[in-house]
């Protein structure tokens, strides 16, 4: 329970897309939410759009699509 509950708080502290500041509880809201791929990801919460293209959070991203 107390483990589950600094998970939380580290995904709400967790940037994905650094460019966008997207955080980690955003994208797997979007994944819960329905979002199947990277590119449903990205629409939904506007990561990958930022000044990088997406090349830092495009493999973090793919990571938390594959849990
Ligand atoms: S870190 Fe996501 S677009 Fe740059």
């Amino acid at each position: 329970m107390e483990n589950n509950a600094s998970k939380e708080v580290m995904d709400k502290l967790t940037k994905v897309c650094i460019c966008k500041s997207i955080t980690r509880a955003k994208i797997k809201e979007a994944i819960a939410g329905g979002a199947k791929t990277l590119e449903d990801v990205q629409k939904i919460t506007g990561a990958g759009s930022g000044g990088c293209g997406g090349r830092r959070c495009t493999p973090k991203i793919q990571e938390l699509l594959g849990k």
